[in-house]
């Protein structure tokens, strides 16, 4: 590989990523720029086209591309790089086994999924993404991979899958879709990806951040505390630094995951001073309530700051009392819940 394309492996692996061989071929041979001929929104807001000059550099980034918006709100991407191949190592799908991937999005992940030997139906719910998707792929001259127009809680009825690989966030899971399952699952405001075995058991393989699904998958389940309208400020101080150094992006996504577990206001905020969103106890009001910065330190604000403050402490010595326990050692049981028109199945308990 020469030009931009050179260091990409090298780029999903930063950060800890390993790659088998036969998945880094894949991403060294499925040529990304070609699922993204429209271009993609650059992270300061603007479109980058293919003819600009940083466009390839973006594309051989460990990045996501968002290629269509909404308004404001990202309603279609080709994933981070690094997230991907882990979704797909941790699928593990052997040659000649059959792959139904709900979100196409640009259909990237499906001609990877293609180059790994699978036979791939992937279904998207947006027509225009469908179309861009097929004429990529037929570009890439990518071959068994069929992209249907549908809603993906329906699944696809007929179909004899291997596994099911989900690429955008739900709230939960489709009891139509045969079992085993790779998907980003809602949970304290994010979307850690899941593995749901044959078994129906589930465990957390990454922390990860996802677009919202549209449908059943999401829509009659609105998320059990969304983030505060605007910055989470003027904060006051319930105590003092407990991490020096502060936790580290994982640790603290465990943190995060555990005060999921045990609050059910739990969600995302952007708070000052952190350039990454913050773990926030958000109060009935979604104005005030407390957070806790990787430092570890509790911040409150709002008519309840108080008994909210009194929370995140909870939160965080159980935590810690517990040895700091990691998102992947929890054992998640589904349940189904919601719309009974149109059921899913959501995590409901959780041991260690
Ligand atoms: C993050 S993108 C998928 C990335 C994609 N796998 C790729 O390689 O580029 C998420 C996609 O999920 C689609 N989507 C959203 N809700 C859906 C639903 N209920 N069923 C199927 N697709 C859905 C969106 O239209 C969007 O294109």
């Amino acid at each position: 590989m020469s030009g931009p394309r050179a260091g990409y492996l090298e780029r999903i692996r930063q950060g800890g990523m390993v790659l088998s061989p036969r998945l880094a071929t894949a991403f060294a041979e499925v040529p990304r720029e070609v699922f993204v001929p429209e271009g993609f929104q650059r992270r300061d807001g603007t479109w980058a086209e293919p003819a600009d000059p940083d466009f390839l550099d973006i594309v051989y980034s460990d990045d996501v591309l968002v290629t269509k918006v909404d308004g404001r709100t990202p309603v279609s991407s080709s994933s981070q790089p690094s997230l991907m191949a882990l979704m797909l190592e941790t699928l593990d799908v052997r040659p000649g086994q059959t792959v139904l991937e709900i979100g196409t999005g640009t259909g990237y992940n499906a001609a990877l999924l293609s180059h790994l030997g699978a036979r791939v139906v992937s279904i998207d719910v947006q027509a225009d993404v469908v179309e861009r998707a097929r004429a990529a792929l037929a570009r890439a001259q990518v071959g068994n991979v069929r992209v249907e127009l549908a809603d993906g809680y329906a699944g696809r009825p007929g179909l004899d899958a291997d596994h099911v690989i989900v690429t955008v966030g739900v709230a939960g899971i489709s009891p139509h879709w045969p079992r085993p399952i790779v998907a980003p699952v809602e949970h304290a405001g994010t979307h850690p990806v899941l593995r749901i075995a044959t078994d129906g058991t589930a465990r957390v393989v990454t922390p990860a951040g996802f677009m919202t699904a549209a449908g059943p998958l999401t829509a009659a389940h609105p998320f059990p505390a969304p983030a505060p309208p605007g910055v989470f400020s003027e904060l006051t101080p319930y105590g003092e630094i407990v991490f020096d150094p502060p936790l580290d992006a994982l640790a603290y996504r465990d943190l995060w995951y555990a005060a999921g577990v045990w609050h059910r206001r739990a969600t995302h905020a952007a708070v000052p001073g952190h350039e990454q969103s913050c773990l926030v106890l958000l109060d009935d009001e979604r104005t005030g309530g407390a957070t806790i910065t990787p430092d570890g330190r509790i911040s409150a604000r709002g008519a309840q700051a108080d008994k909210y403050a009194a929370d995140a402490r909870a939160v965080l010595d159980r935590w810690l009392d517990l040895g700091r326990p990691a998102m992947g050692a929890w054992r998640i049981t589904l349940a189904a819940g919601g719309d009974p028109a149109a059921p899913i199945l959501m995590p409901h308990t959780w041991e260690l």
